[in-house]
């Protein structure tokens, strides 16, 4: 069977499940059907906003849907227009208050939300002393206060939407409806997904497909900058300044399952395909204009200053990220960094030094050795720092301050998008005590400037995907695959091998390749395969002697390295290149890309389970 997404979705994953529905039926409950199905992509709380005949009624509720569903039963709302979200929390805890949608000022528009509006603390604060209140702590409801203002002077919802649009910065896709226009449903996008429904006499938009197909196949991916104008029978697109935009309907005829997938055949490979728009996400808000980064969650400048040690704690790929960390830490920062598994940590009597930190890292924020290991840390009243994807997870609540890597919710049971969103996050850590610490030597703006190409490079690196894919058929018979590389690539390295062993089942053996030639060489032979990092311009000699000492001992040679080197040209066997950007941390963080498609494809041309490999689980909430 073929899986293909279509190219305009292919990139963008949203966060947070949307629906919208005008139409005959019960607009309440077909949302709420709506946000069933998408809910296997992981929420925290949910709610509904529909159009009565005396103004606009708001259900919502934290937690699974059935509270939202116990909450409908009560009111048995009916409407033949409905707005509904189920969120993903960015800002502020999941509670009933945060969750979407909300109301402005007046109470005539609701509005929902997927996305981070950057200004909106600049905006609340304009809002406030203009007299506005504010019922929960998400940038959303800055929003929807925006465009209540903007609903004024005889303009209709639209026009609002192109007025309060301009005066907002970030990423979203919002959906309105008001009380003055009964019927119709608003909605916007740029940069966050958003796609609609056209049925007999009835229209939707949703955050992802699968949301529409029990009512339509007929689909519009709305274009990034677009503005959509609905009632049961008129469909009409436009751009920000309210020119009529054409649109292409597709006939989808995927079944459910793979759209759940996005048109791909794993969430595995999906996950990996989101990393440019994660890497966008995670950088959202953190980068001014002016080039400084700037980290809300994170400690005062005067902790940054004080802290003489870092211990970065967490497991599995996580852990792997910690290792990147603590190079970047150790490298731009001169600041000593150890790393440890956590399930090692919490049994040690570990030297901690009142001025150190410990960050600890976590997609889940549930992971039980890493949070013992946290509440080991606070005995020892030593500060510590989340960094985490599951907002309000027992990590994220439990450690003094935290960072979330905004990556979305994480499906696979092997770790993708989050490993690079954590690699980001520790970077934009750095550079972001780097400034604090006045460190000399370290190029604050041409960093920022490198991160905020990294999406973009990612998406480059897709496109390797056939050919890694084509690469890996052949390496299917391989028993024993090797991971080198030196310094950031090293680390890489592990994770790559994790990657494998834990979905295509196959014996790895990782570690510095200078390291081969004090005992891992003996196990080189014909048929094994030997992986290399090699994106470090300063060492790339040193590798090239290490790919030597195992061709030579009748090993097959697959290397990574920057698309401006060619000294592995007519060397490696197979040479995969990735862009070269202007630093090797950064250049090494992309590398992780290749090898974690290496991994899937090997897997899938082997048939295995990739989403669940065996013996493991996504979030290890046992010891
Ligand atoms: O949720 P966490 O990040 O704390 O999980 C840590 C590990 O269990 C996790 O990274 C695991 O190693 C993944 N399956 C790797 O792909």
């Amino acid at each position: 069977m073929v899986f293909q997404a279509p190219a305009a979705y292919v990139r963008l994953t949203p966060v947070c499940g949307i629906a919208g529905y005008a139409g005959p039926k019960n607009a309440a409950e077909v949302v709420y059907d709506q946000l069933k199905r998408l809910e296997y992509r992981g929420y925290d709380s949910a709610g509904v906003a529909f159009q009565t005949p005396t103004g606009l009624g708001l259900l919502k509720r934290a937690g699974r849907l059935n509270a939202l569903r116990s909450l409908m039963d009560e009111e048995k709302p009916e409407a033949s227009t409905a707005i509904a979200h189920s969120r993903w929390a960015t800002h502020g805890a999941p509670t009933d208050r945060n969750a979407h949608p909300h109301y402005d000022q007046s109470g005539r528009i609701a509005l929902l939300h997927n996305g981070i509006i950057e200004n909106y603390l600049e905006l609340k604060e304009e809002l406030i002393r203009r007299g506005h209140t504010f019922q929960s702590e998400t940038d959303t409801e800055v929003a929807a206060h925006v465009l209540g203002e903007e609903y004024r002077d005889g303009r209709i919802l639209e026009q609002a939407m192109q007025a309060a649009i301009k005066r907002l910065r970030g990423a979203f896709a919002f959906v309105a409806i008001s009380t003055e226009e009964p019927g119709r449903l608003v909605a916007a996008r740029s940069a966050s997904p958003l796609v609609a429904g056209l049925g007999e006499g009835e229209n939707m938009v949703a955050s992802d497909i699968p949301a529409l197909l029990p009512y339509t196949r007929r689909v519009v991916i709305l274009e990034n900058d677009r503005i959509v104008s609905l009632t049961r029978d008129e469909f009409r697109v436009t751009d920000f300044n309210g020119h009529p935009k054409e649109y292409e309907e597709t006939l989808i005829d995927w079944d459910v399952e793979a759209a759940e997938k996005g048109g791909y055949e794993h969430f595995m490979i999906k996950e990996i395909h989101e990393q440019p728009d994660v890497i966008h996400r995670c950088l959202a808000g953190r980068i001014g204009d002016d080039l400084r980064v700037k980290i809300e969650g994170a400690f005062s400048d005067s902790v940054w200053q004080e802290i003489d040690r870092v211990n970065i704690i967490a497991c599995g790929t996580a852990f792997h990220a910690g290792l990147m960390g603590k190079r970047f830490f150790e490298d731009l920062l001169r600041l000593p960094t150890d790393c440890f598994y956590s399930s090692e940590f919490r049994y040690s009597d570990p030297l901690l030094s009142p001025r150190s930190l410990a960050i600890f890292i976590s997609q889940s924020g549930e992971t039980a050795d890493s949070l013992a290991a946290l509440r080991l840390c606070q005995r020892n009243r030593i500060r510590t720092l989340g960094i985490v994807n599951v907002v309000g997870s027992s990590i994220a609540r439990e450690c003094d301050r935290v960072i979330y890597t905004q990556a979305g919710p994480e499906i696979s049971v092997a770790s993708t998008k989050a490993y690079t969103a954590q690699t980001i996050v520790l970077m934009l850590l750095a550079l972001h005590i780097a400034r604090v610490r006045e460190m000399p030597g370290v190029d604050l703006n041409r960093m920022a400037e490198e991160l905020r190409l990294m999406g973009d490079r990612a998406q480059t690196v897709l496109e390797l995907d056939d050919d890694i894919s084509a690469l890996a058929k052949s390496l299917i018979d391989t028993k024993l695959v090797f991971f080198l590389g030196r310094n950031a690539d090293a680390s890489v390295g592990l994770e790559g091998a994790l990657k494998l062993k834990e979905i295509a089942y196959i014996a790895t053996q990782e570690c510095p390749a200078g390291e081969m030639k004090h005992g891992p060489l003996a196990l080189i032979e014909p048929g094994v395969l030997a992986v290399f990092g090699s994106t470090d311009p300063r060492v790339r000699e040193k590798v090239v002697s290490n790919i030597k000492e195992v061709q030579a001992r009748g090993g097959t040679i697959l290397a990574i390295t920057t698309d401006d080197d060619s000294s592995l040209d007519g060397v490696a066997e197979h040479v995969l290149k990735i862009p070269a950007t202007r630093s090797v941390h950064l250049n090494a963080i992309l590398s992780a890309i290749p090898m974690q498609m290496l991994a899937y494809h090997m897997a899938r041309h082997l048939g295995c389970e990739i989403d669940q490999p065996r013996n493991l689980a996504k979030s290890v909430t046992v010891e």
